[in-house]
């Protein structure tokens, strides 16, 4: 099969890696990719959301799959415009239509889907400009921290948790009044807080059937003992220790069910992933949010995970045949340690060579921001690389991927070196 992966971070270097695996996999593309994933595979200079450019690749490269990564193409509905396409009626696609992309998309779509399908999450109500009196009021009654979600996608920044009521009014001004956050703050969901520990579980579905996917904790924070600002993600572990069976099965029965036989009930076709983060609130699972793709770093230990062909199973998604597929495991714990740009989550520069690559080691190094400049390997985003080793423990896997993270090397490096704590 003749595969485009759409993506460029360590999510995609890490599928591109699993997928050139894949006996089924002939010859694999990936736009726009990065410095790593040139070695699996042919990076094209397309970006993710210029879809008839993507279009005019699958044709003239014969591609019979498309797995979209990020959630930008999707929620803009790539998958609409290249069905539709002349030529690429046939073409297999993982990652929802722009109505199942809405899971992440909207939050107030994600909120109403919930509550529909009771599925439990935290309380909420909506606002916009219309009942904007309303929300200051409610907000002036309610319990503190108050979480505040702009509705539609915001790069990760559209979450606040105000500490007081004043923080509160004055962030919901901001986003209704304002749109501070542009398009996507024009509505506003106010949500009861959730105290607990917050894990990610990844559906793969065709829509009727699914299968689950290992469970991953992303460590978010820039600082060690997650302090500081929220990144994209600085780490992840797979397994998570606290997760056993009886939470498992809650999480499959009052979450993965109704949220597949939801979808079914709105009629709302879904081919792709699922990630749903959950806060675990006194051993009982919350949904905080669901995107319609991987997560990034989990991608980074959940997919080394994985003890099967990853393009059998997509190719299963894609074509309805999910059914008593069992997804056979690596039992043992990996790590992710991600390396980022001195500066983020605020501005920070790009370009720096990167050395150390070429060390041996029994890791996997997988780019999340980098670019191939005059035959040197340089830093070209945020995160820009991600470690993951295999251990028997969470602390013995982090413990390597931090060796192997001190020898690589470029200019205001930074680490944390903390990752899995809880569990070491
Ligand atoms: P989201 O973009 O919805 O994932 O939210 C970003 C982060 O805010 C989450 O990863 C949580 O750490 C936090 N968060 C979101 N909603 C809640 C909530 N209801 N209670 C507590 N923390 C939350
Ligand atoms: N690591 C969180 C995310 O991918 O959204």
């Amino acid at each position: 099969m003749r595969i485009l992966l759409l993506g460029s971070g360590g999510r995609e270097h890490a599928l591109a890696w699993k997928i050139s695996q894949s006996p089924l996999c002939t010859q694999l593309f990936i736009a726009p990719g990065n410095a790593g994933t040139l070695s699996l595979g042919t990076n094209c200079a397309i970006a993710v959301t210029d879809f008839e450019a993507i279009a005019a690749l699958c044709l003239s490269e014969q591609i019979e799959m498309v797995v979209v990564g990020p959630e930008e193409p999707l929620v803009k509905g790539i998958r609409e415009f290249l069905t539709s396409y002349k030529g690429l009626e046939s073409l297999k696609i993982i990652g929802p239509g722009k109505e199942g992309a809405q899971l992440e998309g909207s939050k107030a779509f994600a909120k109403s889907f919930m509550e529909r399908h009771g599925i439990p999450t935290a309380r909420y109500k909506e606002f916009s400009v219309g009942n904007y009196e309303e929300g200051v009021a409610y907000l002036k009654e309610h319990p503190l921290p108050i979480v505040l979600k702009a509705d539609g996608l915001a790069a990760g920044k559209g979450v606040l948790i105000c500490e007081n009521t004043q923080e509160a009014l004055q962030g919901f001004e901001a986003m209704i009044q304002d749109a501070r956050f542009g398009e996507a703050g024009k509505k506003v969901v106010v949500e009861q807080f959730l105290h607990g520990i917050e894990i990610s579980v990844f559906v793969l579905t065709d829509g009727t059937h699914y299968v689950l996917l290992p469970e991953a904790k992303d460590y978010k924070r820039i600082g060690e003992g997650d302090k500081g600002p929220n990144t994209g993600g600085m780490g992840a572990v797979s397994p998570v220790p606290f997760v056993d069976a009886a939470l498992w099965d809650k999480i499959e029965q009052r979450v993965v069910v109704p949220t597949i036989n939801g979808l079914q009930q709105d009629g709302i076709p879904y081919c792709g992933f699922i990630f749903i983060g959950f806060m675990i609130v006194a051993g009982d699972p919350f949904v905080i949010e669901y995107n319609c793709r991987m997560g990034d770093p989990e991608t980074e230990v959940v997919i080394p995970r994985l003890a099967t062909d990853l393009v059998a199973l997509l190719n299963a998604a894609a074509t309805g045949q999910l059914q008593n597929r069992s997804v056979p495991v690596d039992s043992r714990t990996a790590c992710t340690v991600v390396a980022v740009s001195g500066g983020y989550p605020e501005g920070y520069a790009k370009g720096y060579p990167i050395s150390g690559l070429e060390q041996p080691h029994d890791s996997l190094v997988f780019h999340m921001g980098t670019a191939l400049h005059e035959g040197q390997v340089v830093t070209s985003g945020g995160r820009v690389l991600a470690v993951t080793s295999f251990a028997n423990s969470v602390a013995e896997a982090a413990a390597l991927s931090q060796q192997v993270q001190a020898k690589i090397l470029y200019k205001d490096k930074y680490c944390r070196t903390d990752i899995g704590y809880e569990f070491c």
